[in-house]
């Protein structure tokens, strides 16, 4: 899941390439590197295990020039992160450079005849077969020493004879010692885009490094390759030959990826969760007709009616925002759902009705995983709609239709406002098949109102900051934690538990409250601390009897109430207020002081929130 970039144009190809890196560094940090094509015609390339700003002071004493280059940022698969392993890889003997996303299967066969035909490899990377790989199809047509303009055939039937020869996925982008005008970018399962500029052109991962450069995109699709120029891009299908592209046009700030005054993007984004509710839900709510309304189902009411199942898969936060849907969805429509985690689903062979709809919920689009078991279930005829963030994502692009979130780039890895947004955008499919079915005008109004106010709740749950900071830094010293919920907020008390793990690499675990005497109390003791999520609702004099049980064992109390709650407030250690809500909208108001809890405490822990180690934003591997 690395991030790619390219450039080719009339400007120093390192400083967009550095800048689009940082922008993509979401995606992988372990190394990054650059290569271009140096004015007298050869190959200069850096790059270096660790972060961006690494690789930033070796280019410092040794700055590659040039008008063509690409870059790279890596989550290593093959070969641990290190100078060698990290991209770009030479081909052959410096005839070329490759940056690659995704994950070869086959390269072992393919490098040892490689090896045995006399290359040499210096990494342990799947990546480097492919840059050989290339050289050796190169090899096979006469060198072109100065290529005619319109005359790319060689070059692009020596890269796809070298990429029909791989099986797994790649997004890549490659350049030539002997044909320096000209980028090949090319993919097969991990995400690859172009931007159109004035006499130039830019390759990316994602469009985030082209804000501030142009706002013209071209989504290249799986199986397609695309030769860049700095005035011309051509497209070039596997099985079509040259394909037309379309244009599109983004709307897109520099400002969207910028941290805007936040000491990180993660406490950015929890902040503004109130504008990516109301985001998701502008436009989507009908009062004359006490509903909410989608432009993307592709499907008929009569064929929504008549649906009688739901399977939401998803990864990770998404899949706990599926959860969240389960239940609204049952509570308010009285419709079946399941959610299943989608790296199962892709292998499992559930029954399926042919009157099951399928959610594949994520806020990149491009899990792999989701992706796989999206495709499997629409390869077995059911209707797949996306709720996906990230517009023209590859998981938007292929379901059969869906919603996008509007919540705009999220960058940290820890996902916020995606998960909010999530838990919106399923209340309000929650409202539209209840209406569907036999939920009433004045409940449909009635919930109308309640979905309005959630922006504001959510500017009150925020107030809760400072006094969540005290609560972290009195137990951010704890080694374990648990979480624990019921119902609506069971949810909730798994993602809170994920959020704290992820950056602060606390452990901690989720259960349902009532679980907790099943075995899971073992672990309580006087530094194990219980966030208890205890809003107001029909199962609160319940987990009162289990927050009890906790106090009994001497377990500290972390509560977080409604507004005013004395009751709780005289039995938990410490408390944390939220807003009053509806009980199907309480998972995105108590999640708040959870998500805030978790950065406090990985700050106090001196942690690197926005990237913590290990992980990714975008799991693009499966
Ligand atoms: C969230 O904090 C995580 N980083 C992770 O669990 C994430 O939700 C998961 O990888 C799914 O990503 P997606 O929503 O982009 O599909
Ligand atoms: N497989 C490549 C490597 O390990 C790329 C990894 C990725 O895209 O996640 O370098």
């Amino acid at each position: 899941m690395c991030g790619i970039v390219g450039y080719i144009g009339p400007r120093e190809a390192t400083e967009f390439l550095v800048m689009g890196l940082h922008r993509l560094e979401y995606r992988g940090y372990d190394s990054a590197g650059v290569a271009t094509i140096t004015p007298d015609g050869q190959i200069a390339l850096v790059k270096a295990a660790g972060r961006i700003n690494q690789l930033e002071q070796l280019l410092a004493n040794n700055p590659p020039n040039g008008r063509v280059g690409i870059g790279h940022t890596r989550w290593a698969t093959h070969g641990n992160p290190s100078d060698a392993n990290a991209h770009p890889h030479y081909g052959g003997n410096n005839e070329l450079a490759l940056v690659h996303n995704g994950v070869i299967e086959n390269y072992r066969p393919i490098k040892q005849r490689l090896e045995s035909d006399g290359y040499v490899f210096r990494s342990a990377t799947d990546t480097e077969v492919i840059a050989h790989l290339i050289d050796s199809c190169l090899k096979r047509y006469p060198p072109v020493a100065d290529m005619a303009a319109a005359d790319y055939e060689p070059l692009v039937n020596a890269v796809q004879a070298a990429l029909a020869q791989l099986q797994g996925t790649y997004g890549l982008a490659v350049l030539f010692r002997r044909w320096p005008e000209t980028l090949i970018a090319a993919r097969l399962g991990s995400p690859l885009i172009i931007g159109v500029g004035e006499e130039e052109h830019f390759i990316a991962s994602d469009a985030s490094p082209f804000a501030g450069f142009t706002d013209k995109i071209v989504y290249l699709k799986d199986n397609e390759l695309a030769v860049v120029t700095a005035s011309e891009l051509r497209v070039v299908h596997r099985d079509q030959g040259r394909v037309n592209h379309s244009v599109h046009v983004l709307d897109f700030e520099a400002a969207d990826v910028a941290k805007g005054g936040f000491a990180h993007f993660m406490l950015k984004e929890i902040f503004e969760q109130p504008e990516a509710v109301e985001n998701v839900m502008r436009g989507r709510l009908d009062h004359d007709a006490a509903t909410s309304k989608f432009g993307g189902f592709n499907l008929t009411p009569q064929q929504l009616r008549g649906l009688n199942r739901i399977i939401m898969t998803a990864c990770g936060t998404s899949w706990h925002a599926g959860l969240v849907g389960e239940y609204q969805i049952e509570a308010l429509a009285r419709l079946p759902v399941e959610v299943e985690y989608a790296s199962e689903l892709r292998y499992s062979n559930p029954p399926l009705e042919n009157r099951t709809l399928v959610l594949a919920i994520t806020q990149s689009g491009e899990t792999a995983d989701t992706l796989a078991a999206l495709r499997e279930m629409q390869r077995k005829g059911c209707p797949v709609l996306g709720i996906c963030n990230v517009v023209g994502s590859t998981i938007a692009q292929e379901t059969d239709g869906g919603f996008y979130l509007r919540a705009g780039p999220e960058i940290g890895v820890a996902s916020t406002k995606a998960f909010t947004s999530q838990c919106t955008l399923l209340a309000m499919l929650a409202l539209y098949f209840g209406r569907l079915r036999h939920m009433s005008f004045s409940a449909g109004k009635q919930m109308i109102e309640e979905l309005q106010q959630l922006p504001d709740q959510i500017r009150a749950a925020l107030q809760c900051n400072d006094r969540v900071k005290e609560v972290a830094e009195k137990y951010a010293r704890c080694n374990n934690f648990l979480y624990l919920g019921r119902q609506f907020n069971f949810p909730t008390a798994l993602e809170g538990a994920l959020k704290l793990k992820e950056i602060s690499y606390i452990h901690a675990e989720g259960y349902p409250a009532a679980e907790m005497k099943h075995g899971p109390i073992a672990l309580v003791d006087e530094n194990t601390p219980s966030v208890f999520l205890m809003p107001r609702g029909q199962v609160y004099d319940k987990v009162v009897s289990n927050l009890q049980e906790i106090k009994a064992r001497g377990g500290p109390v972390i509560a977080v109430v409604c507004a005013g709650d004395d009751e709780a407030a005289e039995m938990a250690d410490d408390v944390i207020e939220v807003p009053t809500v509806e009980e199907y909208l309480q998972p995105i108001v108590t999640v708040i002081p959870l998500q805030l809890l978790a950065y406090h405490i990985a700050v106090a822990r001196g942690c690197d929130v926005d990237k913590p180690r290990n992980l990714a934003k975008s799991v693009t591997v499966e």
